[in-house]
């Protein structure tokens, strides 16, 4: 049941030796990795999470999200960047495709809307329509509890939700995920006694999608946070190696920088499934807030095939040879859907009679995966049986611990990101906040 991942089709782009050469680099950063050495000691929190969470809390998660289910149609979930988006990956990929416009009925679990991650009025006087007359509970998420989007969203919901249910009740509807004991939010929390998640210090915001940040959000979609966490243990155990050879993770860690050496500076993540959609959006903050820094980085991007093979295809095929791609593919599908004979054979599709859909589209990997290939696009494969909790909670630790081992080889520290302070700083002094009026960054 676990992932696979397979670069052979990458091999005719690099020479066979450079792989093993870079054996001792990994190795020596597996040691600072496991040793938690260095300027990121606290930060690799996440490496033993799956088997050393708080699970009081953890429990504190699952009656929580049992309670909104229970009383409310929409969870707000209000965050921005690692704080919001590996939830909204593990609901994309483990509920229904159109979850949220699903009927009460049909749907399991409340109806799940992002805000905090924009500042568009347009965006926020929407969700405030859609909230119009329906029971709802917000579950507000910052490390560092500071960040504009999400306050501003936070004291516009908040007050929708006092307004509409009064100061007690409201109390009992909002959700703090933060740090333990800093912060604006964390204090708002205290004084207003709002139910809190806390973050745990030494783990990052893009590496925070198994703590409490992304639990609380997937729990209340109604997906199972146990089968995420043995995922993630499992990964931990599987992916404990420093042999090249054993380790996957390592492999794909290794591998990209090997073609992002050959000149392929830009990687897409492509899936044939529109619910890894959200996962890939995941990745690319994971992977560009690493990685991208020093003038160094690949650039992450993504697509879903087919729809953007009839887009970004012809250029994947003929263009610029900077590409490399790397392929989610998941073994089964959730369900699946026959092509049944037609008598008649308008549509000249009876060859295909008895075939499934899901068979169509691993054909058109195939077909897209030797077309690409021989485009001078390399590939890459990384397998999964199915899209379910498991996988997920598997998937997001190799993920995590493949970029931490590829941000070191590349020469940079994959816990930090400086460049994302530098709009920051600049939009706040424009705004007037009071400890940035000096500053002379703008
Ligand atoms: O990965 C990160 O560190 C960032 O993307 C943060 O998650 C993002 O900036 C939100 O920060 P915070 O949770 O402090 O509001």
């Amino acid at each position: 049941t676990h992932i696979t991942f397979d670069y052979s089709k990458s091999l005719p782009f690099i020479q066979e030796y450079e792989m093993s050469d870079l054996q001792s680099t990994v190795r020596f950063f597996d040691r600072k990795i496991r040793k938690s050495q260095g300027v990121e000691q606290n930060s690799l929190g996440w490496l033993n999470y799956p088997v050393s969470f708080d699970v009081n809390e953890f429990n504190r998660i699952k009656t929580a999200a049992l309670k909104v289910r229970g009383n409310s149609e929409v969870l707000l979930v209000i965050g921005v960047g690692g704080s919001y988006m590996g939830s909204r990956a593990g609901i994309e990929m483990l509920t229904h495709t159109f979850q949220n416009e699903l009927s009460t009925k049909q749907r399991v679990g409340p109806q799940v809307i992002f805000a905090g991650n924009n500042l568009s009025s347009s965006y926020i006087s929407d969700v405030i329509d859609l909230l119009e007359g329906k029971d709802f509970s917000i579950n507000v998420i910052s490390k560092s509890g500071t960040t504009l989007e999400p306050a501003i969203a936070f004291r516009v919901f908040r007050k929708l939700l006092v307004d509409k249910y009064g100061r007690t009740e409201a109390q009992s509807r909002i959700y703090i995920t933060t740090d333990r004991e800093k912060g604006t939010l964390n204090r708002i929390a205290k004084s207003e006694g709002y139910e809190t998640f806390n973050i745990p210090r030494n783990i990052g915001g893009r590496f925070s999608a198994l703590t409490s940040v992304g639990l609380f959000p997937m729990a209340v979609s109604g997906i199972c946070i146990d089968s995420i966490m043995e995922g993630a243990s499992t990964a931990r155990t599987d992916l404990t190696s420093d042999d090249l050879n054993e380790n996957v993770a390592y492999q794909y860690a290794a591998i990209r920088n090997l073609l992002y050496s050959k000149g392929k500076g830009i990687e897409l993540l492509v899936s044939y499934e529109p619910n890894l959609q959200s996962f890939s959006e995941w990745w690319k903050q994971l992977y560009a807030e690493s990685e991208g820094k020093d003038g160094r980085g690949i650039f992450p991007t993504s697509a879903v095939f087919s729809t953007d093979l009839h887009s970004l295809g012809q250029y994947i095929q003929d263009g610029r040879k900077n590409i490399f791609e790397t392929i989610i593919k998941v073994g089964k599908p959730n369900k699946d859907v026959v092509i049944e004979n037609e008598e008649t054979d308008f549509d000249e599709l009876n060859y295909l009679n008895g075939k499934t859909v899901n068979y169509l589209n691993l054909k058109a990997l195939d077909g897209t995966l030797q077309a690409h290939t021989n485009g001078g696009v390399p590939n890459l494969i990384i397998q999964i049986p199915e899209m379910n909790a498991y996988t997920f909670g598997y998937l997001v630790y190799f993920f995590q611990l493949a970029c931490v081992m590829s941000g070191y080889i590349l020469g940079v520290n994959p816990f930090n990101q400086p460049g994302v302070e530098a709009y920051k700083s600049n939009m706040y002094q424009l705004l007037g906040k009071r400890e940035y009026q000096k500053s002379e960054t703008i």
